[in-house]
């Protein structure tokens, strides 16, 4: 077999041993400062990334490094409380490994999170924004010889992220009385923030938000038929409104991210109840 398909199974494998009888259908990726969601989680069990022979540890500021296995919504889900970043250094195999590990657990889900800085002029610090759309500058993860196993060598990606989800996300939002603003999501590597000028790029090619995780996740996703939804939470104004306001500080982000972290996840909690699953 296919070495990396044997590195995703062993991993599945270990969490299937400590969450005996455990069928997620939903998985859940959650970025920077977004960890809290992990809390809401009921009957958790948590098993850390470390304790996964071949699997990475997240080094990055406001990531935890677990999966929480446990109900949210009265659904089974597994959790990712922290994601790998390819500006740590990882090969993209390595970044979506998490991905993969939740498609052989059986998820049909994917709600990923995390925090972007906003290239919209109308967006502003704390918004929730549905992805409804992304570029990707980044090197795509599926290059190289393609899992058969998991999907074919050319995935469609014209609905990326669930049409059906961004509409019950958008109804969930407005019983809770929280205003959810929709963008495309432009994937950059990092580590640098992004200049002016490159600012000013994304918004004309007609992007929203920029960060630097997120869209090869979703790439592996769906290249293994998971539907998607993806929320970014504004945690920076990546704009040019404001220069000298407009330098960024990795603190903020994580700051901003917690304060918005628990209506993301009394979001995701009641869009995951009402999943026909
Ligand atoms: N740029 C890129 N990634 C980010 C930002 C940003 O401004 N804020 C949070 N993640």
């Amino acid at each position: 077999m296919d070495e990396r398909v044997e590195r995703i199974r062993r991993a599945a494998d270990i969490i299937r041993e400590r969450a005996k009888g455990f069928k997620p259908k939903v998985g859940i990726v959650l970025g920077s400062g977004l960890g809290k969601l992990g809390e809401q989680i009921e009957d958790p069990v948590v098993i850390p990334y470390r304790e996964i022979p071949g699997f990475p540890v997240s080094t990055a500021v406001g990531h935890k490094g677990n999966f929480i296995c446990g109900k949210l919504g009265g659904k089974d889900v597994v959790a990712m409380q922290g994601r790998f970043h390819y500006y740590e250094g990882y090969p993209m195999e390595t970044v979506t490994i998490g991905v993969r590990v939740m498609k052989v657990l059986g998820i049909e889900y994917l709600f990923v999170s995390n925090a972007a800085g906003g290239t919209n002029l109308d967006c502003h610090v704390g918004d929730l924004v549905i992805i409804k759309d992304h570029i990707n500058m980044m090197p795509n993860p599926l290059i190289g010889p393609n899992m058969e196993e998991f999907g074919p060598r050319f995935p469609d990606m014209t609905c990326a992220y669930d049409l059906e989800l961004q509409a019950l996300a958008e109804r969930v939002g407005i019983e809770m009385g929280i205003n959810l603003r929709k963008g495309v999501y432009f994937g950059v590597t990092g580590p640098t923030y992004e200049t002016p000028a490159e600012i000013r790029f994304f918004r004309e090619v007609g992007a929203d938000l920029v960060g630097m995780s997120t869209v090869p996740e979703v790439i592996v996703a769906r290249h293994c038929g998971i539907r998607v939804f993806g929320m970014s939470v504004m945690t920076n104004e990546s704009n040019t409104r404001n220069i000298e306001r407009n330098i960024n500080d990795g603190e903020d982000v994580v700051k901003q991210a917690d304060i918005a972290a628990s209506r993301m996840s009394e979001l995701f909690r009641r869009m995951i109840a009402e999943l026909p699953i």
